[in-house]
């Protein structure tokens, strides 16, 4: 076999550093929503459930993304904090599987993401009751043209207290890489206290 089929593809590094790595060729050649992955989550009694969100921030605190608690998912977190994170970069032919228990961001990191928002996807989200049946969209759009006219002006519109962000703190990454001749590579990594072990997975 040849020795390009043989050699390790996936460094054995930290698996920050090496999402970092991955994430930046991604957002280079992705169309569009490198950041967008998929969120797993599932109700107390075990029952899955799982949709896109965006990444809104990364690093040693671990993976961010924002939404509103009084949701689907939100209400699946609050009752069982446990999710797990799926990328897939189609253009690099690559995934990364992200599992751990999740936490609240502060209140002051919920504001600070929400105002740094383009005014009409705040005004979007304080409208939304997000998951709930929604009887038409014209209801959606009146009540957003309500916000607006009400926050007139420029004023700052408020974060809603049940729009905020959740952070997942990362136990195991795995890295899964596309080979020749489906002879793929996966790499898992576990943290263990403040390092990472990792070792190789069959395909
Ligand atoms: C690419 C993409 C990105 C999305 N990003 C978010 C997000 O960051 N936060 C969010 O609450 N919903 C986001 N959504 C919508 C969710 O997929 C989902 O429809 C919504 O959050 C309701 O999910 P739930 O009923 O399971 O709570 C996104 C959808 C897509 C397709």
């Amino acid at each position: 076999m040849s020795e390009a089929i043989t050699m390790d593809a996936i460094p054995h590094t930290d698996p920050i550093t090496l999402f970092d790595e991955w994430y930046a060729e991604a957002r280079k050649a992705e169309p569009n929503d490198a950041n967008a992955m998929a969120l797993a989550t599932a109700t107390v009694g075990g029952a899955p459930s799982v949709r896109m969100v965006l990444l809104k921030g990364h690093g040693v605190d671990g993976f961010t993304f924002y939404t509103n608690t009084e949701s689907r998912k939100g209400g699946e977190i609050l009752a069982n904090p446990q999710a797990a994170l799926l990328f897939h970069w189609k253009s690099l032919r690559r995934q990364v599987r992200i599992e751990g228990p999740l936490s609240q961001v502060s209140q002051e990191r919920a504001d600070a993401y929400f105002h740094s928002r383009p005014r009409v996807s705040q005004l979007g989200s304080a409208a939304s009751d997000q998951s709930r049946t929604l009887p038409d969209r014209e209801t959606y759009l009146s009540r957003v043209e309500e916000l607006a006219q009400h926050y007139a002006d420029d004023a700052e519109i408020p974060r809603p207290p049940h729009w905020t962000g959740f952070t997942l703190d990362p136990q195991h990454i795995e890295f899964w890489y596309d080979r020749p001749n489906r002879l793929h590579e996966r790499r898992l990594f576990t943290r263990s206290g403040e390092s990472w072990t990792s070792g190789l997975l069959y395909p």
